[in-house]
């Protein structure tokens, strides 16, 4: 029976510590504020959202939902962002992907401003995860999956950490923080052979390929820690992981469920980098 790694509990600590930031920057006449940009009708992007004020609510955290009509063009989108960012009230900024299709993503991303960038993604923040730079914000899952690694392994120096996907938004800054920590990487990803093999000989295994169950009992070792950051539907259309977890779970020594796993603690993440987004400002300012 595998220890079983709960998003839960974790993504409760971790805004109770949030929560006592935010009291302590209200101390100081400032009141944490993000910024959340959605454009049109995205039923699961509105879900998303929806979680996201639910959590800035509990942290003391001010939630500024702006809704853009389906129509937005890349121009009026362009001008909101900089818009906010001219806005010192607000901390942190964040646009909901994905965005409709007649808008490109990353031109808007890269007008975010850096120090309000609270999901990572722009260039100067991926640059800095990739030197190991404290300044950075980490993006929200890779960093919610190094939680939930060290609760499990406190010392990650010298596993052999295998990461399915190659993402520039999970996959990649997942190997730069496993890299930080000292664990040594492998990337894998479609066109890598041998997968299974590679994956078997891994103590940390992260799956971000968005694959239902694509993870078996045949990818994993008895001493494993397997992190799933797969949000899928399974052929009856339930909630499921990139990793088969029924077959997985009694063949490894720790895992993380789906749903209840790494999703609760990506928006944990976020409330902490709005808060350190806040507290850096506030730093500029005193
Ligand atoms: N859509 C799904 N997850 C995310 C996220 O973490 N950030 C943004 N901006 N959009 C998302």
């Amino acid at each position: 029976m595998a220890q079983i790694i709960r998003g839960k509990e974790l993504a409760a600590l971790c805004k109770q510590q949030v929560a006592e930031r935010v009291k302590a920057l209200e101390e100081r006449g400032v009141k944490p504020c993000l910024a959340v940009v959605l454009v049109g009708e995205n039923p699961a992007s509105k879900v998303y959202v929806a979680g996201k004020e639910k959590d800035c609510a509990e942290c003391g955290i001010l939630s500024r939902v702006l809704r853009m009509p389906e129509t937005t063009t890349q121009e009026e989108l362009l001008d909101t962002v900089k818009a906010l960012n001219k806005d010192e009230t607000v901390h942190g900024i964040l646009v909901q992907l994905p965005l409709p299709e007649h808008l490109s993503a990353q031109p808007i991303i890269e007008t975010i401003a850096p120090e309000k960038d609270v999901d990572g993604f722009t260039p100067i923040n991926t640059g800095l995860v990739s030197l190991g730079d404290a300044r950075a914000f980490y993006p929200c899952t890779p960093s919610g999956c190094m939680k939930m690694l060290y609760s499990v392994c406190p010392d990650l120096a010298g596993k052999r950490a295998v990461v399915l996907g190659r993402s520039n938004i999970v996959g990649k800054p997942m190997a730069s923080l496993l890299l930080a920590a000292d664990c040594t990487v492998t990337m894998c990803h479609s066109k890598t052979k041998d997968l299974a093999q590679i994956c078997r000989n891994a103590d940390i295994l992260v799956a971000a390929i968005g694959k239902a169950k694509f993870v078996t009992k045949e990818f994993v070792g008895k001493d494993a820690i397997v992190i799933d950051v797969g949000m899928n539907r399974d052929e009856n259309g339930k909630l499921c992981g990139d990793v088969d977890f029924d077959s997985v779970e009694p063949a490894v020594y720790a895992i993380t469920p789906v749903p209840g796993g790494v999703g609760l603690m990506t928006r944990a993440v976020l409330m902490e980098n709005t808060v350190k987004a806040a507290e850096n400002a506030c730093k500029t300012l005193a």
